[in-house]
């Protein structure tokens, strides 16, 4: 059985990586959760086969109920709701590690040797950190607790106190096996997972719930080596590394580094130079009826969707403007930035949501140096990832962010509801250029206007 347990766990592992690697493309990403699901199918099975005295009972009633839960928030989620569903679940995968390992501790007739010791104590101070810091992370980005960052002098000193502290006991837990000062490091750690959080604005949760991705994975292989089970090993590391990888991406592209975001305060809240700071400027505006002549007489067309589209849920009209403009002989495609919108991939699921043709979805690599050679862009609801200041003004809080060059095109064609300031709460010289002509009013409406003056 031992040989056979084996194979089947390297064959879930096998599957977890192809699920990983297809998850990696939107082409790909349902194929990929098909290979994850059927990794999990065998892993779980296969965990059963193996297990000496398994409660069946209460193991099948907490599978039954969590997969009726889980069931009902995909059906309901909204996709906007999406991060703090993710932050909620790593909270459940800190509990675990936290659970197993305490349960571990107290196993009755069981010696741990210093090695499985030092296991246990990694797992479950991560464990215990990810579940709290994700449970204000769920709060903040939920609205419950606030989304504001809470910062008092002597802040990082009491981390690093607490941090020493949580280290004390489990050292001495170490050499004595004292349970009380086991218990006692997860005590401290459920607090640091707080006061760790609590610095950091609601609007760079984002790269902290994938950080805590990232630790919920970590702590799963080490509550992995203390179970002696490979597949958890495996998997945990999996999640462990892509989540810290995904993090870096984020900061890249936000121009942020990893450390500040996580210390907090740097950007925590939108910069104060919003729209207009420098006095009155002049911009060009049109109507929708406008913007749809330049684009059905236009060769080509890149539209770059921002968070804005999300918001007004535009996505499904924007996708039946492109197929009528497709219709009538223009080359249209959609420019991704990777972080436009609130969450990683926030674009790429929307387009595929209104069943927009993969092809003509494409990444900020690949388009950027088109829109030189484009006849028109139209912006909708985005504004950061189009500001030209990331690549001109060395004084501007995002200076460095690789952007999507829309200023480049021959007409710019921005739809928003008002001159304000996105995101980052900065102005954007690209509304204010002679080729650009804003479109005022909410995505959804501007866009079936648009619908509606090609259509005829
Ligand atoms: P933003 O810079 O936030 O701009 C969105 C624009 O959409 C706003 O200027 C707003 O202008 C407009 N808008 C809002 N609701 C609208 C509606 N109903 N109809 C039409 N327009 C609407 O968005 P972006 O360009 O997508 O950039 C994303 C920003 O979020 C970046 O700064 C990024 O660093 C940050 N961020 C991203 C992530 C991830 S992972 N994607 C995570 C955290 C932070 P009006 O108010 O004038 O309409």
């Amino acid at each position: 059985m031992e040989n056979i347990s084996a194979i089947l766990y390297l064959i879930a592992a096998v599957l977890f990586i192809l699920a990983l690697k297809g998850l990696s493309s939107p082409v790909s990403a349902l194929r990929g959760n098909l290979y994850g699901m059927v990794g999990m199918l065998i892993a779980v099975v296969t965990t059963f086969l193996i297990m000496d005295k398994p409660v069946l009972a209460l193991i099948g009633a907490a599978i039954a109920g969590g997969a009726v839960i889980g069931a009902w928030r995909a059906k309901t989620v909204q996709m906007t709701g999406m991060p703090e569903l993710v932050a909620a679940m790593h909270s459940l995968v800190g509990l675990s590690a936290v659970l197993i390992a305490v349960a571990a501790i107290f196993h009755s007739g069981v010696e741990h040797t210093p090695v499985q010791k030092v296991e246990l104590f990694i797992g479950a101070f991560i464990g215990a950190i990810t579940f709290t810091a994700s449970v204000v992370a769920f709060g903040k980005l939920s609205g419950k607790f606030g989304s504001k960052a809470v910062s008092f002098s002597g802040q990082h000193l009491l981390n690093l106190l607490l941090a020493i502290a949580m280290v004390g006991f489990g050292i001495v837990y170490f050499v004595s096996d004292s349970h009380a000062a086991f218990l006692a490091m997860v005590a401290v750690a459920l607090v640091l997972g707080v006061t760790l959080i609590i610095p950091i604005g609601g609007a760079d949760m984002p790269v902290v719930v994938s950080m805590l991705n990232s630790y919920s994975g970590w702590a799963a292989a080490g509550i992995g080596f203390t179970l002696n089970n490979p597949v958890l090993i495996i998997a945990g590391a999996c999640v462990g590394s892509s989540g810290a990888i995904l993090s870096y991406i984020m900061c890249k592209a936000m121009n942020r580094s990893i450390v500040s975001v996580l210390l907090g305060g740097f950007g925590a809240e939108p910069a104060a130079a919003a729209a207009g700071a420098s006095g009155p400027k002049n911009y060009k505006s049109g109507s929708a009826e406008d913007a749809g002549f330049l684009m059905s007489n236009a060769d080509s067309v890149i539209i770059v969707p921002g968070y804005g589209l999300a918001v007004s849920r535009a996505q499904h009209a924007l996708q039946e403007f492109a197929e009528l403009l497709h219709e009538a002989g223009v080359k249209v495609r959609y420019a991704i930035h990777p972080v436009a919108g609130r969450m990683p991939g926030h674009m790429n699921v929307l387009l595929a949501e209104a069943e927009v043709p993969y092809e003509q979805v494409q990444e900020m690599e690949e388009i950027n140096s088109d829109f030189s050679n484009t006849d028109v862009v139209l912006v909708i609801g985005a504004n950061d990832v189009v500001n030209p200041a990331a690549q001109k003004d060395k004084a501007s809080p995002i200076y460095g962010m690789p952007i999507l060059e829309a200023h480049k095109a021959r007409t710019v064609i921005v739809v928003k509801r008002s001159m304000n300031a996105g995101y980052a709460g900065l102005d954007n010289e690209l509304f204010y250029m002679d080729k650009t002509m804003m479109v005022f009013g909410d995505a959804k409406k501007v866009v079936e206007d648009l619908v509606k003056s090609v259509a005829h």
